[in-house]
């Protein structure tokens, strides 16, 4: 049945609903009926509201628990959260999430499930594209961005995983052992941001266990943190089946337990009838869903009709802004509309433009490279290397017995030998590569950081008779690249959603300049990232041990070589940083001073219409504390600048951009030390510094030894 537009209650008058609740009808309430629906007492004034996954666009299932998870309506596919965080674009990812709220609207769905702000600790946790970043900044302000668009439309959006849930493996039973420090100053930040930048209407509590106790437990994030100290005043949802002790999850400020089919609902019962939960926890976590529910109805619009052609179109522009430039030898790209081309891989035609698992959406108009080039004559085909084996999905037993390599994609020598024959004759070979579902999905984690061996052999066979090659990866997470010498040109393109066919063809031919920047570090090989001696733990105990030296806050301060930096993108036109200028309206080192405005102006000097990514980094010179020596604090994209055309970029800095936590004032606070404020390009290259002194409180003690870095 369809839902209906509510009119507006009042907290009193919710609290009065609930009083009218019998415990029985409480329990049955702070359960989900079903997947997807909450729980509806019409004769006692509470209606029900409908949620489905996101985050990459509706999957909304229409046949409920048997479904397979692939069996959903007719949606648009946007670009995985991979993609758009590497468009660095706030503009277009609230723009995005806006047209994803409509077609919400549409299908009568109030809540949509997304978006995933979890840090990406490693490079093999197989759901790292379904999150933003292996920085807090950049996932923080780019999730606010989605949680503004979203709810824009008055959907609620629904923040997940929190917290610490940077794996897969054991994600149902495993315990993320960390420090203080670390939560404060890598996994909790993010959350944080959306939190009181967007005020989502929902957070779901994560799988895994924190520090020992179950997420949907755990008194000291669901409340302490996130109701008191951040001020959420939503509904805490449990991720699917995830609770494992219903009076529990009341007690700690888990209000909706999603995939217990009421068989726990005796358990609440009994726990307040022999007083181990207290009736007013239960009635909070009753006001709380009912607040939800009344909030999300009365913003319910019956008329909206959803146009997915237009909204493909949004979905095209968002990954336009994400595709990124890696590698650009002799300016191989953009390639001319006369060259003869050879399109070469599978993923040319059947392109991965989605990740698999709860965030799969049906969609009818993915296109592909060789569909929108067919109509150019120079541009040909071939396949080179073949799908592969396929991996069941999720809801599927055989799933959790699958398990495939890198080298379970075997070579085929007749199809190599087909694209070698074709790659003599061409002018340029654009082979498309990347990782297939199997090799990542949620549920299952990577063992490597390896591509098929059959796109790894093509690729390699092409270059050996072609000089000029450019390779299109399409994955969620990075991957070892030991071609790269011997291609000319790279474009990462992540998962770009339905539209892929389109915005890829108009950045290869130069109808589009390619203006993304990498979210996340590209290492030469698993082995050098900071969590790889610890990741996935032992016996459901993951240690992270790395603390908050996680991606490139680790590579930047061992000075560690990397195949491609955080925040790195090429441009097809040149960018001239000018005009540096600090704004310093308050002293850094007071918590209540005002912040610091900083301005540089960029200028297009090339010949290519372009947008450029300014990144603002607080560096560290010294400091008693060892911090990482440089963090993201800042950043803006640009317009699409003409040639010769400039753009005076600002950005605010407030003083958290210095603090960092303290564990025994149990507070942000700032550390003496000199400090830059650094614009760079990317992690590793810095255009303009400036030196800020910083006379902070701590440390309390200053030890007596030469060393020059403490003194
Ligand atoms: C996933 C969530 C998802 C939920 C509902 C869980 O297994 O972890 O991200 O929203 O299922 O499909």
């Amino acid at each position: 049945m369809a839902a209906k537009k509510a009119k507006h209650m009042t907290v009193k008058e919710i609290k009065e609903i609930v009083s009218k609740l019998t415990l029985k009808e409480k329990a049955y309430l702070t359960t989900g009926v079903g997947s997807w629906e909450t729980a509806a007492f019409p004769k006692k004034g509470v209606p029900k509201e409908w949620m489905c996954d996101g985050p990459h666009g509706l999957r909304k299932q229409v046949n409920d628990v048997h479904a397979s998870i692939n069996d959903s309506i007719e949606a648009v596919s946007f670009p995985a959260e991979c993609a758009i965080a590497a468009s660095w674009d706030r503009e277009l990812i609230y723009e995005a999430a806006k047209t994803l709220g409509n077609e919400a609207q549409a299908n009568d769905v109030q809540m949509v499930l997304g978006p995933g702000v979890n840090m990406k600790r490693s490079p093999l946790c197989g759901r790292n594209f379904e999150y933003l970043s292996e920085d807090p900044y950049l996932a923080g302000e780019l999730g606010a961005a989605y949680v503004n668009g979203l709810q824009s439309t008055g959907v609620s959006a629904c923040v997940k995983h929190f917290f610490a849930n940077s794996q897969e493996t054991d994600r149902f039973t495993s315990s993320s052992e960390m420090d203080e420090t670390t939560e404060r100053q890598i996994y909790l930040p993010a959350f944080e941001t959306v939190v009181k930048k967007a005020h989502p209407q929902s957070i779901m509590a994560a799988y895994n266990k924190v520090n020992g106790t179950y997420m949907t437990e755990n008194k000291k994030y669901l409340t302490d943190i996130l109701r008191k100290e951040w001020g959420f005043d939503g509904m805490v949802v449990s991720d699917w089946g995830a609770t494992h002790n219903r009076p529990g999850a009341i007690e700690a400020g888990c209000d909706l337990t999603m995939w217990q089919q009421h068989e726990t609902d005796k358990d609440i019962i009994k726990a307040v009838k022999s007083g181990k939960l207290s009736e007013e926890k239960l009635d909070e976590a009753c006001v709380n869903i009912l607040k939800h529910v009344f909030k999300t109805l009365e913003k319910h619009k019956s008329n909206v009709k959803a146009d997915l052609e237009k909204d493909h179109e949004v979905a095209r522009k968002l990954f336009e802004s994400s595709i990124v430039l890696l590698k650009n030898d002799g300016n191989i790209l953009p390639i001319s509309k006369k060259k003869n081309v050879l399109l070469l891989g599978d993923f040319a035609k059947n392109p991965r433009y989605q990740g698999g698992g709860s965030s799969h959406v049906t969609t009818s108009r993915a296109t592909s490279v060789v569909e929108t080039t067919k109509d150019m004559t120079n541009v040909s085909y071939k396949k080179g290397y073949g799908p592969g084996p396929k991996a069941p999905t999720l809801t599927d037993p055989e799933f959790w017995k699958f398990r495939i390599s890198a080298s379970d994609y075997k070579p085929d020598k007749k199809l190599i030998d087909e694209a070698v024959k074709a790659a003599k004759k061409a002018d340029v070979c654009v082979i498309f590569a990347g990782l297939p579902e199997a090799l990542e999905s949620e549920g299952a984690d990577r063992v490597d950081m390896r591509m098929p061996d059959s796109h790894n052999a093509l690729i390699e066979a092409v270059a050996k008779v072609n000089k000029n090659v450019v390779v299109v990866l399409q994955n969620g997470a990075p991957v070892e690249m030991p071609w790269i010498e011997d291609v000319k040109g790279i474009l990462e393109t992540y998962l770009g959603g339905e539209a892929s066919g389109e915005a890829v063809r108009d950045v290869l031919f130069g109808d589009v300049n390619p203006s993304g920047r990498l979210p996340e570090t590209f290492p030469f090989i698993v082995e050098d990232n900071p969590s790889y001696l610890f990741y996935l733990g032992c016996d459901d105990v993951v240690k992270y041990s790395e603390g908050e030296f996680i991606g490139y806050r680790y590579y930047t301060t061992k000075m560690m070589p990397v195949l491609f930096p955080f925040g790195f993108g090429l441009s097809y036109t040149k960018f001239d940083y000018s005009d540096f200028k600090i704004d310093a309206k308050g002293f850094i080192g007071d918590e209540k001073a005002g912040g610091i405005t900083v301005s540089v102006k960029v200028t297009n000097t090339g010949r290519k219409a372009g947008r450029e990514v300014v990144q603002l980094y607080v560096g560290v010179n010294k400091c008693a504390l060892k911090r990482p020596v440089r963090e993201l604090k800042g950043f803006a994209k640009t317009k699409l600048l003409k040639p010769g055309e400039s753009e005076i970029v600002t950005i605010e800095l407030d003083s958290r951009a210095f603090a960092h936590w303290n564990e025994e004032a149990k507070a942000y606070v700032h550390y003496t030390g000199e400090y830059e404020i650094q614009i760079a390009k990317d992690a590793e290259n810095i255009v303009f510094a400036a030196p800020v002194d910083i006379d902070g409180a701590y440390p309390r003690k200053r030890a007596n030894n030469n060393n020059p870095e403490i003194n």
